[in-house]
Parts: C-alpha cells; sequence; structure tokens
C-alpha cells in the first residue's frame, strides 16, 4: 500500500491505462477486461485489475491536472511496479484540421510547468512519447477507422485560461490540442524507463466553440480503450 494506493503487492499490472475519471476506470474495466477486481478506492480514485486477451491490466483514475496524475503515475511505477503507461482523456481541438470524436496521439507535450518542472532547473526539457506504443497506437486507430492526429498537444493547468495569448501561441507554433496531464506523465515514465503515451479524443474545440455532446462521449471513450490496449500489447 501506498499514500494514495489501497492495493496490495502484485494487484497492479505492469500495463497500466490511465482515465481521468474514476467511473471512467470503472466503466472500461467493466467492459473491455476479464475479471476485473477492484484493487484501489483511496480517495474514490478507482482503480481495476483484469485481463485483456489473457494479458494482466489495470485502469486506474489519474485525477485532472499534472499534480493528480504525477501522483499516481509515480507510486504505480516506483511502488507496484508498472511499466506501460498510456493515458486515455479528452482534449480541445487547437487547429482547423482538428475535428471533434477525432483521435490525437501527442508526440510530445508543451507545458508552463509540471510538478517535475523543477528538477529541470534551466532546462528545456521535451517530454516524448514512446515510439513503438506511438506507432502501434496509430496503426490501431487506423483499423478502427478512427480519423487520427499525431503531434505536439499543449498540456495547461488551467482549463479556464485567462491568458488567451498563451493559446494563440501554441496554435501558431502548431499544437494539435490541449489538455492538462501528458506533459508530466511522460517526464515521470522517462524518469523511471517506462514507456507512456496519450490517446486523446477531442471533445471540444477552441475554434468553432463546438463540444461533443455527452451520448457521445462513451462510444468515442470506448475506442480510445481499444486502440490504447491493442497499442500495449502490439
Ligand atoms: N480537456 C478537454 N478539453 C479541454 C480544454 N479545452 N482545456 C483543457 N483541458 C481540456
Amino acid at each position: 500500500m501506498t499514500v494514495h494506493i489501497g492495493a496490495r503487492p502484485g494487484d497492479i499490472a505492469e500495463t497500466v491505462l490511465l482515465p481521468g475519471d474514476p467511473l471512467r476506470a470503472r466503466w472500461a474495466a467493466e467492459t473491455f477486461l476479464d475479471q476485473p477486481r477492484l484493487v484501489n478506492e483511496v480517495r474514490g480514485m478507482l482503480g481495476f485489475t483484469g485481463t485483456w486477451n489473457g494479458r494482466p491490466v489495470t485502469i486506474h483514475g489519474s485525477g485532472m491536472g499534472m499534480p493528480s496524475l504525477s501522483i499516481y503515475a509515480n507510486e504505480l511505477i516506483r511502488d507496484f511496479g508498472a511499466k506501460t503507461l498510456v493515458r486515455i482523456g479528452s482534449a480541445g481541438a487547437m487547429q482547423r484540421h482538428v475535428g471533434l470524436r477525432d483521435v490525437v496521439l501527442a508526440m510530445t507535450a508543451s507545458s508552463v510547468s509540471t510538478p517535475s518542472r523543477s528538477l529541470f532547473r534551466e532546462l528545456n526539457y521535451a517530454p516524448a512519447a514512446d515510439w513503438g506504443l506511438l506507432a502501434a497506437a496509430h496503426a490501431a486507430a487506423g483499423a478502427e477507422g478512427v480519423r487520427t492526429h499525431v503531434g505536439g498537444i499543449y498540456s495547461s493547468d488551467t482549463f479556464y485560461d485567462a491568458r488567451e495569448d498563451l493559446n494563440e501561441l501554441l496554435m501558431r507554433h502548431g499544437a494539435l490540442a490541449v489538455e492538462m496531464e501528458t506533459a508530466e506523465l511522460y517526464a515521470v515514465a522517462a524518469r523511471y524507463g517506462c514507456r507512456a503515451l496519450a490517446v486523446l479524443t477531442i471533445s471540444d474545440h477552441l475554434l468553432t466553440g463546438e463540444e461533443m455532446p455527452a451520448s457521445e462521449r462513451e462510444r468515442s471513450f470506448g475506442d480510445m480503450v481499444q486502440i490504447a490496449l491493442a497499442a500495449a500489447f502490439a
């Protein structure tokens, strides 16, 4: 057991999917895994372990924002031996050619700060996805017929960002989408020599103001789970 994860040794699989929302972790585990069992519920942050095609998988909530994700990624890797971490979450589109429901695979993630920022001091560390996971996820998304984009994203500290100029700057530099977790996931994974990837579905559009209807969110989320599982075991 750790401060935030009440699992026993061996309860967590080497492959971990990380949705932000703990209730999404429950839905994904019950929908896609065989014999899912609850392995954590400390502070309501649910984690489940089961099997997919006979292979052990844990699906664990990360919470919203990099400080929360950082706690779970650190403990899952350091204390429970996780080796492959795939974030499955939503993002806001920052480019016209990226549409609602499209999938974005984050090659890298810019940020103003992350919980790992102070470690790097004057260095502008470039957090990057694991290439093997990224290539496999791209192939899996193509096989599912999902419109997919690969490129840089922005991991923001603020959902309600009053600094509109920052979003514009990132858009001008080609950022595909904004979310709030990936830069720290990639930094923590790299620190421990683990593989990481963020598979993101566009839920809203910063340029058009469109939003994905709630009724469609479950299907898009299911697509992401399948892409993440296929990539993790490719
Ligand atoms: N996640 C989904 N949409 C987002 C947005 N517009 N900003 C930050 N995180 C998001």
